[in-house]
């Protein structure tokens, strides 16, 4: 089976290009500098040459904040630029695997997301993803969405990497108690969409089991990592973010769960990440 994963530079697709060079796959992996997603004309001439079964696109503008000021930008590659690789994955006969977010969602529920509730994005970047939802799902015909949420794993763009270098220069740190999420393990979704891949399709939520506040998950990793800095609770007002963000962005893994997968817990997640990429690498 020959796959392609595009924004392989990124965390989830780093997670992926590790878990599949150990399998039977034939992978083909791409950084943003080696395949950009909004040519149109780079997409062709790959997948002419690849001739791929599965594509696995990662790539995506991640970055909140920036996307409120570089809309077009973040309607490009968020939006249209699924849409591109869609419609070539077509031609081949190819199933696209895309990778979606919990900020399609307003974020006002108390209760887990489903896959059927209604997306109302309060951001461009939530705005932007979503519109490559709907443009796949509208075109392309062998499709699997998998949404996920509070992502980390062995790259310095993320909550976990943050606390870890903010802990190393202070004595405290103020983190957000009222917003909830599932902090979710980069290794945990790549397993996931492997066992997800050859047969599923529609949308899929993928996330570690559990919930918790940004305040929680900062002083789990403070524990797990044997920290003195404290953590203090904040709330969202106080804390003056540039973009808003949800308050409850927890997604509910009904439907992955129905065919007999389960992620573990975030707090479990956690602790093997900082086993498997720190401890184990100090080797
Ligand atoms: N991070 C999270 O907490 C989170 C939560 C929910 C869902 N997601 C979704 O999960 C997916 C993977 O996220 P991630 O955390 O792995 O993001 P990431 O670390 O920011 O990786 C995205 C990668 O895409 C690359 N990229 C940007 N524009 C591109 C283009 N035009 N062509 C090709 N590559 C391009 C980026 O390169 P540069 O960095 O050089 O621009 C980066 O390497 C995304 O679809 C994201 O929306 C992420």
């Amino acid at each position: 089976m020959k796959i392609i994963i595009t924004g392989a530079g990124g965390q989830l697709g780093k997670a992926l290009v590790k878990l599949f060079s150990s399998c039977d796959y034939k992978v083909f992996s791409f950084t943003k500098r080696e395949l950009d997603i909004t040519s149109k004309e780079q997409i062709k001439e790959v997948f002419n040459k690849i001739s791929p079964d599965i594509i696995i696109n990662c790539a995506a503008f991640t970055k909140v904040d920036l996307c409120e000021t570089d809309v077009e930008k973040a309607y490009l590659i968020n939006g249209l630029a699924p849409f591109y690789l869609g419609t070539e994955a077509n031609k081949h006969q190819a199933k696209l695997i895309h990778i979606s977010t919990d900020y399609v969602f307003s974020g006002n529920q108390t209760s887990p997301y489903k896959e059927t509730d209604q997306p109302n994005p309060q951001t461009i970047y939530g705005k932007s993803k979503l519109l490559g939802e709907e443009l796949l799902l509208k075109n392309c015909n062998n499709l699997l969405i998998v949404r996920t949420s509070w992502l980390y794993g062995n790259d310095a763009n993320n909550f976990v990497h943050t606390m870890m270098k903010l802990s190393e220069k202070l004595n405290s740190i103020k983190v957000v108690h009222d917003q909830f999420g599932s902090p979710t393990y980069t290794r945990d979704v790549a397993l996931a969409i492997q066992s997800l891949m050859k047969d599923k399709t529609g949308i899929y939520h993928v996330t570690n089991s559990g919930k918790c506040s940004w305040y929680e998950f900062a002083k789990e990793i403070m524990r797990l990592i044997h920290s003195k800095t404290e953590i203090l609770p904040i709330s969202s007002q106080d804390y003056q973010f540039n973009t808003p963000r949800p308050s409850y962005s927890v997604l509910d893994n009904y439907k992955l769960e129905k065919e007999g997968i389960r992620l573990r817990d975030w707090k479990a997640a956690l602790s093997t990440f900082f086993r498997e990429e720190y401890i184990e690498n100090e080797d």
